[in-house]
């Protein structure tokens, strides 16, 4: 079957008839036989993705599993600016996203333009940007960083160097109050990890008196004010593996709860609750990733991600900076 490319475009997704009667888990694993393709999925992702995938893990060690990959395709379960950092990465490869559409609030709160004039006033700054952002930002970046790794690379820089920091000022304060520095932040924020209730948590706390609040810095800081312990969702996951505590309040996610309870079977695992109805937090981006989708997207090798050069180039030079500071 020919596939329409502008069809993909306007739908996300090779939009066609799956069999019902197919096991999809067991066609996945016959495809990325065939065709040398490795399956990338980060922590978000539906539990039954991230039991069929070859790699589950944060942005750190998701965009370290793209660099040394010998995989011919690179699917990547995950959102956008996470392929597009796989193929900045993989110039010569063919990476795969199960839906173009799977965007990232954060990394749309940082519109290029905008951003270049902000630069522009500043250049005595050097610029870091979270991971979370457009190819376009990371090519106006001199050093990428991700939850796991920004305060060690804020913290090679000299102490008194002007710093601007992009996109997320939740992540960006709680580096300032770490490290003692005063970077300029730009006004981003992750849509999920912003509407958690502190009001809820902390109701949630009172009946749960023994559990620990564990939160990712993308969070508020009256939240993390609060939290037993902050780090990336990798970090979360260690953490709950190793401390002793039985019970946790997760505030991040849910995805993650899926690896926490396997590695901690004994542990209890509570979602913190956001500022609606909804009892735990999905992010709608990483949710639109489906089985289905990533049989067809790998069945028909579409979507796509591309990179034009010289964004692609240039995008480059501060994601090896942060994976050479990351070693
Ligand atoms: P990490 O997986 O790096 O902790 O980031 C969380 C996140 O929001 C990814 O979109
Ligand atoms: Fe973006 Fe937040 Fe979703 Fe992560 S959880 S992909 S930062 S919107």
């Amino acid at each position: 079957m020919l596939i329409d490319l502008d069809e993909v475009k306007k739908t996300g997704f090779v939009d066609t008839e799956v069999d019902p009667s197919l096991d999809l888990e067991n066609e996945i694993q016959r495809l990325k036989k065939e065709k040398n393709a490795v399956l990338l999925a980060h922590y978000y992702q539906e539990n039954e993705i991230q039991d069929i995938a070859d790699y589950i893990g944060d942005s750190l060690g998701l965009a370290q599993e793209a660099q040394k990959t010998e995989a011919d395709i690179i699917l990547f379960a995950g959102v956008h600016f996470m392929a597009e950092t796989a193929k900045i990465l993989n110039p010569n490869k063919k990476v795969l996203i199960p839906d173009l559409k799977a965007g990232c609030s954060l990394a749309d709160s940082c519109p290029p333009e905008a951003f270049a004039l902000f630069k522009a006033k500043h250049p005595d700054h050097i610029v870091i940007s979270y991971i979370n952002c457009t190819a376009d930002i990371k090519a106006l970046t001199d050093i990428i960083c991700t939850s796991s790794n920004a305060v060690r690379i804020v913290e090679s820089l000299p102490k008194d160097q002007p710093i601007i920091f992009a996109p997320d000022k939740n992540l960006g304060a709680y580096i300032n109050k770490k490290t003692g520095r005063n970077m300029l932040l730009w006004n981003g924020a992750c849509m999920v990890h912003e509407i958690f209730s502190l009001e809820k948590i902390t109701k949630l706390k009172v009946h749960h008196p023994e559990a620990k609040i564990i939160a990712h810095p993308e969070c508020e800081g009256p939240i993390l004010d609060i939290a037993d312990f902050i780090g990336s969702t990798t970090a979360l996951l260690n953490y709950t593996a190793t401390d002793s505590a039985k019970e946790y309040i997760v505030v991040t996610e849910t995805g993650i709860l899926h690896q926490m309870q396997k590695k901690s079977p004994h542990k209890t695992f509570i979602p913190a609750p956001p500022n609606n109805n909804c009892a735990c937090n999905d992010c709608p981006h990483m949710k639109l990733n489906t089985l289905e989708k990533i049989y067809l997207a790998l069945k028909y090798e579409q979507p796509e991600i591309d990179v034009p050069e010289p964004v692609r180039s240039q995008a480059l030079k501060p994601l090896l900076r942060m994976l050479e500071l990351s070693k």
